[in-house]
């Protein structure tokens, strides 16, 4: 792959039960941490609202979901995933395993940047997760953030501990907007946070770096959800992530007008509901969905 010039990558999910074996030599996810690191892919974007459409697809009360909107900035590229050493051995006593957890100022800056940025054309909050009454990683990183607040005195900062941030995520979830963390936490803090959306089905992702084309910052752009192998080829899947990616593309490549079209589209086969996917409440399946999609796009 040449890559460098491209705009953008669109990803579809990977992944199956033929791969899943953890101990396999080679696995998709090698795949796609080599497409991060390669291209510097260290912010990772996961916005979450749930559509007014959904609050009923959604396990909690609606009640709790007024008001939610918010965006998970994950540090992509450092922390346990590619902390050395990492392995398991056999020692005399018997097998030991490790991984490692390494962040530099740096990385931990960087991300605080973007994430302080994209506050700032939004609610002007930033949460920043961490474990920081336990791991030395976190403590840095509190104070690296801290920092970059200072530069920052418009958005409101505030430090919160993993553990009850995924309580409050379930509890009280308007309260969040941009929420920045490192690798792992924010791996985890996502996949809850979808789960709001009513669907997995509803939730697309930017992976951005520093690179820079002729059409703006350089990006991976996937839906979050996996490959869903249970039901791969049964016309069932709702494809809404997939073009959501595609939207958050065509913005990111400066094609807003492209992308205001398919959301449009896409808002409007939503409100009239008669051809949306089962998890949506309807009966289409993911071709008919995708082409009263089109449908509306070649008639607005
Ligand atoms: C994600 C996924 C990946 C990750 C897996 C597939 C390695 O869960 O993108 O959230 O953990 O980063
Ligand atoms: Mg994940």
């Amino acid at each position: 792959m040449r890559g460098h010039e491209r705009a953008a990558l669109l990803l579809g999910a990977v992944g199956g039960p033929k791969w899943d074996n953890p101990n396999a030599s080679v696995r998709p996810e090698q795949a796609l941490f080599a497409l991060r690191t390669r291209f510097g892919l260290f912010a990772n974007l996961r916005p979450v609202t749930v559509l007014p459409e959904l609050v009923e697809a959604s396990p909690l009360k609606a009640s709790r979901l007024e008001g939610v909107d918010m965006l998970v900035v994950r540090e992509l590229t450092g922390g346990l995933y590619f902390g050395r050493p990492s392995g398991e051995e056999t020692t005399s006593s018997g097998r030991r395993a490790v991984d490692t957890l390494p962040y530099h100022e740096d990385e931990i800056r960087r991300i605080a940047v973007i994430a302080f940025e994209l506050a700032r054309k939004r609610r002007k909050r930033v949460a920043s997760i961490d474990k920081a009454n336990v791991l030395s990683t976190s403590r840095l990183w509190r104070k690296v953030v801290t920092e970059v607040g200072a530069d920052y005195p418009d958005v409101v900062l505030e430090h919160r501990l993993v553990d009850s941030t995924a309580m409050l995520l379930a509890t009280w979830p308007a309260t969040f907007d941009v929420i920045v963390t490192e690798n792992l936490f924010g791996d985890i803090l996502s996949d809850e946070a979808a789960v709001l959306a009513g669907s997995l089905g509803m939730l697309p992702s930017a992976s951005l770096g520093d690179r820079r084309t002729a059409s703006g910052t350089f990006g991976l752009y996937e839906p979050i959800h996996g490959s869903a192998p249970d039901i791969a080829g049964k016309d069932i899947a709702n494809p809404m992530a997939t073009i959501l990616s595609a939207v958050m593309m065509l913005r990111y490549i400066g094609e807003r007008q492209a992308a205001d079209r398919i959301d449009k589209a896409l808002s409007q086969v939503l409100a009239e509901k008669r051809d949306v996917t089962v998890d949506l409440g309807g009966d289409a399946g993911t071709r008919r969905m995708t082409d009263a999609i089109v449908a509306r796009l070649k008639t607005n």
